[in-house]
C-alpha cells in the first residue's frame, strides 16, 4: 500500500461546536463532508477521547464553523491543541448564537445539525447530522487543509483522523534513499542527509553520492 495516496484526499478546516450544558465548546476538525443533498446530511469524525465527542453525544446537536483563508489561524490552535474539559475555549474566541448553536464569528460560513445517526470506529465516532440551518458569513475563500499545512505551516495532533497517515508519510520521506547502482534502500534510524560524507553502500560499496532520493 502506498500511503502517500492519503495525501491526495482534500479537506477543509472547521470548528465543530456544541454545548456543554450552558457552556459553548468544540474542537478543530478537518474531517467533515456533505453526504446527501435532500435532506442535506453531513458526516463528521470525532475522536473518542475528545471532550467534544461526549458533549455532542449529550446535546444531540453540533454546528460546523467553516474557516476562511482570512480567519485568524490562532482559532485552529485554541480549538485543536487543548481540551474543552479543562479550558473555556470561547473565552478568547468571539462567537454568535445562530439557531441556538455557538458559531465562530471569524468563520466564512456555518451549518447547524441535529444528530440523526452515528457509527463507532476503533478510535472515532462518525456522527451524521441533518442540516437544520446554514448561512454564509463572508465572501472569503474557505481554508483547505493543505493551505493550513503548506501556507500556514500548521500541524495536526494525534486525535486528528489524518494524523497517522501524515506521520508515516514523514517517515517514508526520510527512508526513501535508493542506491542507483544496486537499488539498496537506506532504511536507517537517522535521516540519510545526516550520514557522514564517507558513508558507503553496504551492498555495492559505492559512495553516498550515488544514492538518489525517491
Ligand atoms: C488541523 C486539525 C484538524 C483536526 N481534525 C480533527 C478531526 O477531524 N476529528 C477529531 O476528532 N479531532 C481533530 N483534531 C484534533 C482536535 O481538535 C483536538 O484533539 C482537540 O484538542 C480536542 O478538543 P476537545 O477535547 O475539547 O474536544 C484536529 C486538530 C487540528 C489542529
Amino acid at each position: 500500500m502506498n500511503i502517500n495516496a492519503f495525501n491526495n484526499l482534500s479537506y477543509g478546516v472547521y470548528i465543530i461546536t456544541t454545548w456543554d450544558e450552558e457552556r459553548p465548546t468544540g474542537c478543530t476538525a478537518n474531517c467533515a463532508m456533505q453526504i446527501t443533498a435532500e435532506p442535506a446530511t453531513i458526516a463528521i469524525s470525532i475522536h473518542h477521547d475528545n471532550y467534544t465527542n461526549k458533549c455532542i453525544e449529550k446535546s444531540g446537536r453540533f454546528a460546523i464553523s467553516i474557516l476562511g483563508v482570512k480567519s485568524n489561524p490562532s482559532i485552529i490552535g485554541t480549538f485543536g491543541f487543548q481540551s474543552g474539559k479543562k479550558v473555556n475555549k470561547f473565552d478568547s474566541v468571539k462567537y454568535d448564537v445562530f439557531s441556538n448553536m455557538p458559531i465562530v464569528t471569524d468563520g466564512c460560513a456555518y451549518l447547524v445539525c441535529d444528530v440523526i445517526n452515528k457509527m463507532e470506529t476503533d478510535t472515532h465516532t462518525v456522527f451524521l447530522g441533518k442540516v437544520m440551518d446554514a448561512d454564509v458569513l463572508s465572501e472569503d475563500d474557505s481554508m483547505t487543509y493543505s493551505y493550513y499545512h503548506n501556507v500556514i505551516k500548521g500541524k495536526s495532533p494525534q486525535n486528528a483522523p489524518t494524523y497517522i497517515a501524515t506521520e508515516r508519510i514523514k517517515e517514508n520521506k526520510t527512508d526513501k534513499y535508493v542506491c542507483s547502482i544496486c537499488n539498496y534502500e537506506y532504511n536507517g534510524d537517522i535521516p540519510f542527509e545526516d550520514l557522514p560524507d564517507d558513508y558507503i553502500c553496504p551492498i555495492c560499496k559505492q559512495p553516498k553520492s550515488v544514492f538518489k532520493k525517491q
